[in-house]
């Protein structure tokens, strides 16, 4: 492969392909539906790193590939070499000769960089301490279907300024919509991300503020993986930074509420609202499966 197309945020793909994508998901949603067979993907394979859980990322990229036709490998950092010390450029050299794609969900975001720079086929950030920019392909599909699109809208982001709302900042310049952000003191997002992102996020003191007239609301669990032992310290540190019906009620009156999920009820978001009319919780889950089949052909198209 000459050119090779990674996936390590959203930075990586411009705004016509961004599109290109969600449009591509909606596509795979429908052929789903009706059961047309797609063999796509067949003798193709993927690998796929875990070091952290695992819910729909993992349910999503394997089913994504057995259903187009390829094979998945589910590599628990715990059972490779790569936890005894082999280092990762040299586990990038290897995989990227022997499968076609590689997914990676880690701590740090130095070691997507490092394998991407290593690795001869594409590289996807399947969650690190810093982005997820998976899971914000399915946010925009979930409302591309519901309302069209997102430019000039706008999203509030509530609670930890962590990996999801960095990849919101990213997604807001790209798609180029407002992004009113409220966190506690010492939880802001990104400084950097925020740096290239300046004329669409605006940071507000209050969570009233940022979800006041808004489009679309968000927020993600207080203590993210590998923030565990900040739990209790957290859940003091953010009150007052739940979504509830209160809260949600600032927003429009055709707002939407989303949440990448796994959600904790009575903390980040109140059962009120993510189990009320205007979530959209389950159909932004199942896109994950749809948004994987596309990002996987985008990336394998393009890096021919
Ligand atoms: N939203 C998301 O990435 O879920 P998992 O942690 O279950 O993969
Ligand atoms: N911010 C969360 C997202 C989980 C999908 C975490 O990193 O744990």
């Amino acid at each position: 492969m000459n050119k090779v197309r990674h996936f390590k945020s959203l930075l990586d793909i411009n705004k016509n392909e961004f599109i290109r994508i969600i449009k591509r998901s909606i596509e795979f949603k429908q052929e789903s539906h009706d059961n047309i067979l797609n063999n796509s993907l067949q003798n193709k394979t993927m690998a796929m790193i875990f070091k952290k859980n695992s819910t729909r990322t993992r349910v999503a990229f394997e089913t994504a590939m057995v259903t187009l036709g390829g094979h998945a490998i589910f590599l628990s950092s715990d059972t490779t070499q790569i936890t005894r010390g082999e280092d990762l450029s040299d586990t990038a050299k290897v995989l990227s000769g022997m499968v076609d794609i590689v997914m990676i969900r880690t701590h740090n975001h130095s070691e997507v960089e490092e394998l991407a720079s290593n690795s001869s086929v594409p590289i996807i950030n399947g969650l690190t301490e810093k982005y997820h920019p998976c899971q914000l392909l399915a946010d925009m599909q979930t409302y591309y279907e519901e309302r069209g699109s997102i430019e000039g809208k706008t999203v509030a982001w509530i609670g930890d300024g962590c990996n999801m709302c960095n990849s919101y900042i990213n997604a807001a310049k790209i798609l180029n919509f407002k992004l009113k952000i409220a966190t506690p003191s010492g939880f802001e997002p990104d400084h950097k991300t925020l740096m290239l992102a300046k004329d669409n996020v605006e940071l507000c003191d209050l969570p009233g503020q940022a979800v006041e007239d808004s489009d679309l609301v968000t927020t993600d669990v207080w203590t993210s993986m590998g923030d565990e032992s900040e739990s209790e310290k957290r859940k003091q540190l953010f009150k007052g930074y739940q979504i509830n019906q209160n809260l949600f009620d600032k927003a429009k009156a055709d707002a939407i509420f989303l949440h990448c999920l796994p959600a904790h009820r009575g903390e980040e978001v109140d059962a009120d609202v993510i189990d009320g009319p205007r979530s959209r919780v389950w159909q932004q889950a199942h896109n994950r499966l749809f948004t994987s089949k596309a990002l996987i052909e985008f990336l394998l198209n393009e890096s021919k």
